[in-house]
């Protein structure tokens, strides 16, 4: 292989090689090409069957090469991985640390599951790892936490973080899709990808829950404890009596530390969230992050969560602070060490239940008279006109209680012959003293 040695960018700069020229890596290429920013050079650029891959807007001193061990032994000052997936993404990293290079990732998989550890290896190199890309693609969250309210003291952090789930939600809200033509549509868009279970399972939104939460509320989460709950469950007429109650419908991951601070709740799941507070007003493909600090109260973060471009500008304003700082301060982006914080799945919240019934007189007592058993105070009980008897929708909402009362008493309303589908179980968000999203945890 024929390795040239690009000139060195200015004083004060740094050279790059990207790993993985994809979506991200061209984003993050065209930029570097674009002569924005003269101080971080493009020299390398690793993929595999590279050759497919090579474009002469790059730059004609670029070296492309099929071998991530050409870009290690290359001296440039910074590796991009951008390679996606577990495996070798992480080894990658660790090898590009080892060999004394400083790490850019967009990768939310490696930084939730071994953030901690490689955190460690590039402080121990005396190198940066920074993983701005890997939540919320576009929108600066991890510096606005580290930097932006950093003199506040952070209890939650609760946002809308898949783009794929919340076009979905806003499709089927605002066309009345059913969740299949929402997610046809979605994948037609380039919003969805061919198997999209990652995003409607909730396993990419908890992924970077727990990347805010290690560098938001200062706590090493182990990523598949936090409980993770898909959106297709959720229906059209959802949205009806959603609408109804003065909500609408989204996929939210939520982190909220307990009041001594010495617990955390979190989760993602779908929840319904007032018409009128700020997860509500993001729609199709965008994400928002809002926290919440003891002294500042709320402040939110919105914008591009994905897509090649907005995160490419993620990648690129990581390699400018390598640039300007090649040495890195020695605090760490996550707590360093420390054992995972256990996190607590018991919540309280008003919730929404939807019936799917075969109809027939006494249900609604038979069902009050389950919650009443288990200390549950029903709200309101809600139903369309029009839809056939023999698949009924109708809703019931509960005062605020525990999760763990609403379980028992729909496993014991689920002996009920009346029933056409498992109900559907959604907490509010509804904090009805200002009416934004609820400050009960997750
Ligand atoms: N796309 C977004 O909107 C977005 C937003 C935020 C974060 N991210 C993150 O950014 C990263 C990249 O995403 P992307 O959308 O750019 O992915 P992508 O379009 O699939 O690009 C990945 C690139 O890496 C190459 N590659 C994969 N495995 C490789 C291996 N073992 N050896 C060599 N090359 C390999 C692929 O080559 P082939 O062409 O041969 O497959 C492809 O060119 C991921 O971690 C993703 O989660 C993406």
């Amino acid at each position: 292989m024929n390795v040239v040695i690009a000139d060195r960018p200015a004083p004060g700069g740094c050279t790059v090689g990207i790993a993985g020229f994809g979506t991200v890596g061209q984003a993050v290429a065209r930029i570097l090409a674009s002569g924005a920013h003269p101080g971080v050079q493009l020299t390398h650029v690793c993929n595999r069957n590279v050759a497919r891959k090579r474009v002469d807007w790059a730059g004609g001193e670029v070296v492309w090469t099929d071998s991530f061990q050409a870009l290690i032994d290359s001296p440039v000052d910074v590796i991009v991985e951008l390679i996606g997936g577990q495996d070798p993404a992480r080894r990658w990293i660790e090898q590009a640390l080892a060999a004394g290079k400083s790490v850019v990732t967009a990768n939310k998989q490696v930084i939730a599951g071994s953030g901690p550890a490689l955190l460690r290896e590039a402080r121990r190199q005396g190198r940066h790892l920074l993983f701005e890309a890997a939540v919320a693609g576009g929108i600066p969250i991890l510096r606005g936490l580290r930097d932006g309210v950093a003199g506040d003291r952070l209890r939650r952090i609760q946002g809308i973080l898949n783009g794929t789930c919340n076009y979905i939600l806003t499709r089927m809200e605002c066309a009345g899709l059913s969740f299949d033509e929402a997610l046809s549509e979605a994948r037609r868009l380039g919003y969805a990808e061919a198997d999209p279970s990652a995003d409607v399972d909730g396993y990419d939104a908890r992924a970077k829950l727990a990347i805010l939460v290690g560098v938001g509320l200062g706590r090493v989460v182990d990523v598949e404890d936090i409980p993770a709950e898909p959106i297709t469950p959720v229906a059209a007429i959802d949205f009806i009596y959603a609408r109804r109650l003065g909500c609408v419908i989204r996929q939210v991951a939520r982190a909220e530390l307990t009041p001594d601070a010495g617990g955390l709740h979190a989760a993602v799941r779908p929840a319904l969230v007032p018409e009128a507070s700020a997860l509500a007003r993001v729609g199709g493909s965008r994400n928002i992050v809002v926290v919440d600090g003891e002294f500042g109260g709320e402040t939110a973060f919105s914008g591009f969560g994905a897509g090649g471009a907005p995160t490419a500008v993620a990648v690129v304003s990581d390699l400018m602070a390598i640039a300007r700082r090649p040495a890195p301060a020695p605090d760490g982006w996550l707590p360093a060490s420390g054992e995972p914080c256990p996190v607590i799945r018991a919540f309280e919240a008003p919730h929404y239940i939807r019936f799917m019934i075969n109809d027939r007189p006494g249900i609604i007592a038979s069902l009050a008279q389950v919650f009443s058993h288990h200390g549950i105070n029903v709200d309101a009980v809600l139903q369309e006109p029009g839809w056939p008897k023999t698949e009924l929708p109708f809703v019931m909402t509960l005062e605020s209680c525990s999760s763990v009362s609403v379980a028992a008493a729909l496993a014991d309303a689920a002996g009920f012959d009346f029933h056409v589908r498992p109900p559907l179980w959604l907490p509010m968000r509804v904090d009805r003293s200002n009416g934004t999203a609820g400050s009960s945890p997750a």
